[in-house]
């Protein structure tokens, strides 16, 4: 558990506290101090001494990236892929599936809108069924049911463990134990999770698993990556091919790479690389299991705060609960919340149906104000967060 201390170190390791209450860490976090610098420094000498030259001073350091992200999943730095952003990586492990006309996929009511539009697209062009595993009494994903959508045309199951719309957390191990024992291909969206629960691609039992950098991973901005696990890679055709990719052999031949880095292409920013490794870093130094009890510390405890507030509807389903906590504010669109906020310094974000329609339209809402804490937010910043919108 984090002490009082911890919590002013973290603060003072993070420049952008001083300026803003900023719960926006579901959107794009403040990172801390030493990944802000090591991408500024980076920019810096690739500009005083040339890219292909600073990539060379750096190269061990940036390749360890493999490494701290395979610490933090349990995985082996082989079945890690390096991307732009949680879609890029999400979309790289679906297009390569090899779907035929007929096959089923199954997702979840929290899935997110991108996730379900590349299902949408690829019914344009091979007839696959989508079909959406029903919620349980706790509104997250009900997985006796999703079992029992599985049959010999199914070829994935698809889901989110934390949506963006809702403080919910799904329960993926158990979907996992599902997907083991039918042997079906897994693929888990673990954007908004990575950072801020303790992931363990062993324990989830998923074979491929994508994330971003810049929410609560603490990360620069396009950055992201992809887990693909070494028991299935080889079933995995890449829809992209390049020269890093794959080895040219012969003038008529060619052979993909043995590991995740199939996924990847040759040119990256090097810099947001690095920022990964060094946020992914410090999220390892730090802890993730102090991490995940602080954030459900102060997802509770806003939670509850909100709900003294007359005109606050808290939105947020799910048996376990994280740090997206989503409400209403009655008489205010979440724009107008979200202005009033900004002009106290408060950064908040909202959401409309088309970021989660299913879950969205199941739950006849059609915007959601959301405010996601993470471990160095405070109590006092909740209370100011609290009494501004009491002045609405
Ligand atoms: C659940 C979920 N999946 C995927 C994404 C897409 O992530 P990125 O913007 O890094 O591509 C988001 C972004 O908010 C998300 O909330």
């Amino acid at each position: 558990m984090f002490t009082e201390k911890d919590i002013t170190r973290f603060r003072s390791e993070t420049a952008g506290v001083k300026n803003v209450v900023h719960l926006n860490n579901a959107g794009s976090s403040l990172p801390p101090d030493i990944v802000r610098q090591s991408v500024l420094d980076y920019l810096q000498e690739e500009m005083t001494y040339g890219g292909y030259e600073v990539h060379a001073k750096y190269f061990d350091e940036i390749e360890g990236v493999y490494d701290s992200i395979a610490r933090l999943i349990n995985a082996e730095a082989s079945e890690i892929a390096v991307l732009e952003n949680a879609t890029v990586a999400w979309s790289a492990a679906f297009q390569a599936i090899s779907f035929q006309t007929g096959d089923e996929i199954i997702c979840c009511q929290a899935d997110y809108s991108s996730n379900y539009l590349a299902y949408l697209h690829l019914q344009k062009r091979l007839d696959v069924k989508v079909r959406i595993a029903p919620n349980d009494q706790f509104d997250q994903v009900d997985v006796a049911a999703l079992e029992g959508l599985i049959n010999e045309t199914t070829k994935l199951i698809s889901i989110v463990h934390v949506p963006t719309n809702s403080g919910l957390v799904s329960p993926v191990e158990a979907v996992g134990k599902v997907a083991r024992k039918h042997q079906m291909l897994y693929l888990l969206d673990a954007c908004q999770s990575a950072g801020q629960v303790p992931l363990d691609v062993e324990q989830i039992g998923c074979d491929l698993l994508s994330a971003t950098g810049r929410k609560y991973l603490r990360g620069p901005r396009g950055t992201g990556f992809l887990y693909v696990s070494n028991r299935i890679k080889d079933q995995l055709r890449p829809a992209a091919i390049d020269l890093h990719s794959a080895e040219w052999t012969a003038t008529n031949e060619y052979r993909f790479r043995d590991d995740a880095r199939k996924f990847e292409n040759w040119e990256s920013n090097f810099a947001g690389i690095l920022g990964l490794k060094k946020a992914v870093d410090y999220t390892l130094e730090t802890g993730i299991e102090d991490i995940w009890n602080r954030i459900q510390h102060l997802g509770a405890l806003l939670r509850q705060k909100l709900s003294t507030l007359e005109k606050v509807t808290v939105h947020d389903v799910g048996e376990v609960k994280g740090g997206i906590v989503t409400f209403s504010v009655t008489g205010y669109h979440p724009d107008q919340v979200k202005n009033h906020l900004k002009e106290y310094g408060i950064n908040i974000s909202w959401l409309g149906t088309p970021n989660a329609r299913l879950d969205m339209e199941a739950r006849g809402l059609t915007e959601l104000v959301r405010a996601s804490v993470h471990y160095y937010n405070t109590e006092e910043e909740l209370d100011q967060l609290v009494a501004r919108l009491g002045l609405l």
